[in-house]
């Protein structure tokens, strides 16, 4: 059956280019599709050194954010990677399907090989593998993600081939899907997207930022010096992220936002964003703020969301220890 797999690292509170690459998709899909697993992906965040407390603080932070986002456990099944052992049992059958130039190739390694250099682990090299692993030990079919995702879903659509030809016909084919805003900038440096790493806190919204923050950090917004608001990511990649955090919020195109503030300067528009976003935000913030008043229910949800994910990963397994003659 189509089945819906996507996963987000636990590493601090989401920010809005996980919400508008992501997770605003993921919502839309538990309502599109029957077979849907939403993966808090533990696993993979250790591959940088995390503190276990705030590892831990970051889980239910994640679980918390995206139940507020409107993630269903009725609808999709919610759970956390380290809670069903049979993703890393399939990612190390994959690691000896995977050859290391196909490896070296994918962007996200490079980046982080040159980054690292010599102190660099080999989780970080076996990261897309487990990431192909945790889709296709549910034979994922429909990926939700971002843009800087897309290399890692080839390669799971890769192992799948390479798997079916050497062991017999079993993996499906893995898409992934893309949203429009698939790749929202960082405030402070528009260039390159708002992530959860990077040092400078103002150049991400999180999901539950107060409104004061956001506009705090809207204001602070790197633009340009030219104060006309038209959109062209090219030369003005400033104030067009902001206008692709506008018009994902809104569902406005960029010639709709332009005409709307045409008589705005930049300061008057990045007030308009600020309301906009802030309008957004602030009943996920609310509702995050009652969750963590109900550890408890969310780990309930966690741990209900363990057993259906295991049952699946379970009986997949099996197979795939028969395919491969461990059984
Ligand atoms: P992660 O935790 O970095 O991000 C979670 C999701 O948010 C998207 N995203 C963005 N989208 C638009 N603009 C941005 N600035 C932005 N930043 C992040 C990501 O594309 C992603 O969809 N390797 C994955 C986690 C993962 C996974 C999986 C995903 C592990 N196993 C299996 C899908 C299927 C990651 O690090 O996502």
């Amino acid at each position: 059956p189509p089945t819906v797999f996507s996963g987000i690292q636990p590493t601090g509170i989401p920010h809005i280019g996980n919400y508008l690459g992501a997770i605003k998709n993921w919502v839309h899909m538990q309502n599109t599709h029957q077979r849907v697993l939403f993966c808090i992906v533990d696993l993979h965040s250790v591959t940088l050194p995390q503190n276990p407390n705030a590892l831990r603080q970051s889980i239910f932070d994640t679980a918390a954010c995206l139940l507020a986002c409107g993630i269903d456990p009725d609808k999709a099944i919610l759970f956390q990677q380290s809670d069903v052992p049979q993703h890393s049992e399939l990612c190390w059958a994959f690691t000896c399907l995977t050859t290391l130039p196909r490896i070296q190739s994918l962007p996200q390694w490079k980046e982080k090989s040159e980054k690292y250099a010599k102190d660099i682990n080999v989780g970080l090299m076996t990261y897309p593998i487990l990431q192909a692993a945790d889709i296709l030990l549910y034979k994922g079919t429909e990926v939700p993600v971002g843009e800087d995702q897309i290399p890692h879903v080839e390669l799971a659509q890769d192992l799948a081939r390479i798997f079916n030809y050497r062991f017999g016909e079993f993996f499906p084919k893995a898409s992934a899907v893309i949203p429009k805003s698939a790749r929202i900038k960082s405030l402070r440096t528009p260039t390159s997207k708002m992530s959860k790493s990077e040092i400078d806190v103002k150049s991400r919204i999180d999901l539950t930022d107060s409104p004061e923050v956001i506009r705090g950090k809207i204001k602070k917004a790197v633009t340009d010096f030219t104060p006309e608001i038209f959109y062209d990511p090219d030369n003005r990649p400033g104030i067009s992220n902001l206008m692709d955090i506008h018009a994902a919020f809104t569902g406005l195109s960029s010639d709709e936002i332009t005409e709307q503030n045409k008589l705005k300067n930049t300061v008057g528009y990045k007030s308009e964003v600020a309301d906009i976003v802030t309008q957004y935000l602030t009943p996920i913030r609310e509702k995050v703020l009652r969750l963590r008043e109900q550890p408890e229910y969310v780990q309930q949800i966690l741990d209900r969301g363990a057993e259906r994910a295991g049952d699946i990963a379970q009986e997949n397994w099996m197979q795939i220890r028969k395919l491969m003659g461990f059984k």
